[in-house]
């Protein structure tokens, strides 16, 4: 049985006010420079955040783009990357905890993607895992931001 999904009939502007309050308690020094985009894509939510205030997902930036079908309890990550210049610094797995967090918060349960060639090692350091189902991708399950304390409310 598929479980209720809690962001289904969430709107555009509620998504990003998720996304924001997350990137502002995990990456606070990046919310100067940065650029949240919400948009509807065939049913689903698409963000995109660019960290760098340079063209979304544009050449050298740090930027990750997800995707919430409201019909489904799980979260895709599109696109995840760090300038070249800011890699080895914790941001990958800030920007991927972005994600998980406001995942939670706005009632998916999972996260998956298809790990680009020669990240597989990145994202089994986050805790990513290869799933049955597409071939190649990996997922982990989401689970409360308990970060400071709090529970993902
Ligand atoms: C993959 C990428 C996002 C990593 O970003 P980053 O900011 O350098 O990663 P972090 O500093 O947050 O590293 C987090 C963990 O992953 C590990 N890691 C990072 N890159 C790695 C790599 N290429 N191989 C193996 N482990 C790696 C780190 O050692 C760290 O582990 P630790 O915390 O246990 O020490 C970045 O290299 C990148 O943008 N690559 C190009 C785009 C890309 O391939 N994106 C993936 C889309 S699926």
């Amino acid at each position: 049985m598929t479980s209720a999904s809690a962001h289904v009939g969430q709107t555009l502007p509620e998504v990003a006010t998720v996304v924001r309050s997350v990137i502002a308690s995990r990456l606070p020094r990046a919310c100067g420079g940065g650029r949240i985009l919400v948009e509807r894509d065939r049913g689903a939510f698409l963000v995109k955040c660019s960290l760098d205030g340079v063209p979304l997902l544009g050449g050298g930036d740090t930027a990750v783009e997800f995707r919430m079908d409201p019909a489904d309890a799980e979260v895709w990550i599109c696109d995840l990357r760090v300038a070249p210049s800011r890699r080895g610094r914790g941001i990958g797995r800030r920007l991927a905890q972005v994600v998980e967090t406001a995942a939670y918060r706005l009632g998916a349960r999972s996260v998956r993607l298809l790990p680009l060639h020669g990240t597989q090692a990145f994202w089994r350091a986050l805790g990513y895992e290869p799933v049955d189902s597409p071939a190649h991708a990996h997922g982990k399950r989401v689970e409360p931001d308990t970060e400071n304390g709090r529970n993902g409310g």
